[in-house]
C-alpha cells in the first residue's frame, strides 16, 4: 500500500535528488563543432517514423543555452544532474579520431554544474549511435561493443578528473527491441535475431567499458535499465503466470542475470534458439558482462499485465510472445497512454532487492507526460496531474526503502520538455515548460513541488 498523500515522509539522509535528460533530446546544434550524424538524425528524417517529421536539429538548444539551464537547475535546488554524452560529437565516425571540440562542450557543462554545486552524473550512451557504426551493422556487430569501450575511455580521459559517477548504457532494452525488433525507434529494423544480437552486444559493450573504466580508476559505475513491472493478469492462472515469466525473461532477466549474476538464464537462451543459433555468444562474454557494478539505475514509468490468450499475435517488441496478450491499461493513464500505478514501482524495487540481493539502486528516470501549457498569465504552468504522479511515485520509493530496499536517489524525467523520440515534441515530460518558438523556459508547478521535496528531503 502506498502511503496516502497526506502523510509526511522523510527520505534517508544523503538521498540524492536530481533530474535527467539525454543528448539528442535537448542539445540541438546537430551539425556544430564537428558532430557527426547519429541514427536518430537518419531515423527522424525517414518519412513516417517520427510524429510530424520532428527532428532533434534544434531541440531545446541546450548546446548554446547550457549556462542558463544550469542556473535554472541551481534555482530549483537540484543536487545532481544526469545527462548523456553524444557519441557522434566525440567520435563523429564512431571509431577514428576524437573530436576535441565535442569534448569541450561537456567539459564546459561539467565545470558549470560543479561551479553551482550540482553533481554531474554521466550516461555514456542514450541511443544516439553514430550513423557510420550503424552502416557497419550497429549493435548487431560485435565491433560496436569494442568501439563503445574505446569511446567511453576517450570521454573519461577528459572528464574523469571531475565526474565521479558513470553510467554505461541507458535502457538497452529500448536500443535492442525498439531499435531492431519492432523498429519503432532508430535504426528501425524489424528482425528478432538482430534484436537478440543487439541485446548481447550492448551488454558486452557495457562489460568492456566497465573493464576499461575500472582500469582508469572509476569507482562509481553502473548501468540503467527499464525493467518491466510485469504481472500475470490472473495470479491464480498457471498459463498467465507462465506468460508473465516469459515476458519477465525477455525484458528483465535477460539483462539482470548476466549483469548481476554473470550468466544468461537458461530458459531465455532456449527461447532465443527459436530465432538464432547463438553463435554470437562467445565463451568468456558473460564474465566480462558480469563484473561488479556499484549502482543499478532503474527507469520506471508504468506497469504491464499479461495473460495467456491462445491464437493472439506476438508483441513485436517481445519476439516469440505469440499467444500472450498485453492488457490495455485499466485505470488512469498519462498523455503517453501509460497506466499510472505507483505500487507497481514498490513491487518492482522489492523484487530486485529479493532476487538480486546486495544491489544498490537509484531511480534514474521517473515522470509523466501531460500536455499542460502556460495559463492565461503566460507565466505559470499548472500541472496538477504531474504533481500527483510524482507525489505517488515518490511515496512508492519511500515505501520500498521502508521495506529494506537499498535505494539511494531519484532523478525526475525530465528537467524540461524535450524531443520525445518517435513522439517528437508532441509529448511533454518536463517539470520545466519549453516554448519551442522562443526557447523560453517556464518552471511548471511540478518544478516548484519538486524543489520543495528536495528542500525537505521528503514530502
Ligand atoms: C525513457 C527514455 C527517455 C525518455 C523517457 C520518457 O525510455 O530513457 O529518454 O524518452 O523514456
Amino acid at each position: 500500500m502506498t502511503n496516502p498523500s497526506t502523510q509526511s515522509v522523510t527520505f534517508p539522509e544523503g538521498f540524492l535528488w536530481g533530474s535527467a535528460t539525454a543528448s539528442y533530446q535537448i542539445e540541438g546544434a546537430a551539425r556544430e563543432d564537428g558532430r557527426g550524424p547519429s541514427i536518430w538524425d537518419t531515423f527522424s528524417r525517414t518519412p513516417g517514423k517520427v510524429h510530424a517529421g520532428h527532428t532533434g536539429d534544434v531541440a531545446c538548444d541546450h548546446y548554446h543555452r547550457y549556462r542558463d539551464d544550469v542556473a535554472m537547475m541551481a534555482d530549483l535546488g537540484l543536487q545532481a544532474y544526469r545527462f548523456s554524452i553524444a557519441w557522434p560529437r566525440i567520435r563523429p565516425d564512431g571509431t577514428g579520431p576524437v573530436n576535441p571540440a565535442g569534448l569541450d562542450f561537456y567539459d564546459r557543462l561539467v565545470d558549470e554544474l560543479r561551479g553551482k554545486g550540482i553533481t554531474p552524473v554521466v550516461t555514456l550512451y542514450h541511443w544516439d549511435l553514430p550513423q557510420s557504426l550503424e552502416d557497419r551493422g550497429g549493435w548487431t556487430s560485435r565491433d560496436t561493443s569494442y568501439a563503445f569501450a574505446d569511446y567511453a575511455l576517450a570521454v573519461h580521459k577528459r572528464l574523469g578528473d571531475r565526474v565521479e559517477t558513470w553510467t554505461t548504457l541507458n535502457e538497452p532494452w529500448c536500443s535492442a527491441y525498439l531499435g531492431y525488433a519492432s523498429g519503432v525507434h532508430a535504426p528501425g529494423i524489424q528482425d528478432p535475431e538482430s534484436a537478440f544480437k543487439a541485446v548481447h552486444h550492448l551488454l558486452l559493450g557495457h562489460g568492456l567499458a566497465t573493464e576499461a573504466l575500472r582500469d582508469a580508476g572509476v569507482r562509481q559505475l553502473g548501468i540503467t535499465l527499464n525493467p518491466a513491472a510485469v504481472s500475470p493478469a490472473d495470479p491464480d492462472s498457471e498459463a498467465d503466470v507462465a506468460a508473465a515469466h516469459l515476458v519477465d525473461g525477455l525484458q528483465n532477466r535477460i539483462f539482470f542475470d548476466p549483469i548481476l549474476r554473470g550468466s544468461y538464464p537458461d530458459d531465455v537462451l532456449r527461447h532465443i534458439r527459436r530465432f538464432s543459433d547463438l553463435n554470437w555468444l562467445r565463451t568468456g562474454d558473460e564474465t566480462i558482462i558480469g563484473q561488479p557494478i556499484d549502482v543499478l539505475g532503474i527507469n520506471y514509468y508504468s506497469p504491464s499485465y499479461v495473460r495467456s490468450k491462445p491464437g493472439i499475435e506476438g508483441n513485436p517488441t517481445a519476439p516469440g510472445t505469440e499467444g500472450i496478450e498485453f492488457l490495455p491499461p485499466a485505470g488512469p493513464v498519462t498523455d503517453m497512454g501509460w497506466a499510472i500505478e505507483p505500487a507497481a514501482l514498490t513491487r518492482l524495487l522489492e523484487r530486485i532487492h529479493t532476487d538480486y540481493p546486495g544491489t544498490t539502486l537509484m531511480i534514474t528516470e521517473n515522470g509523466a507526460a501531460y500536455p499542460t501549457g502556460p495559463d492565461e498569465t503566460g507565466d505559470r504552468v499548472p500541472d496538477a496531474d504531474r504533481v500527483a504522479y510524482l507525489d505517488g511515485h515518490l511515496r512508492a520509493c519511500h515505501d520500498a526503502i521502508a521495506r529494506g530496499v537499498d535505494l539511494r536517489g531519484y532523478f525526475v524525467w525530465s528537467l524540461m520538455d524535450n524531443y520525445e523520440w518517435a513522439e517528437g515534441y508532441n509529448k511533454r515530460f518536463g517539470v520545466v515548460y519549453v516554448d519551442y518558438d522562443t526557447q523560453r523556459r517556464i518552471p511548471k508547478d511540478s518544478a516548484r513541488f519538486y524543489s520543495e521535496v528536495i528542500r525537505n528531503n521528503g514530502l
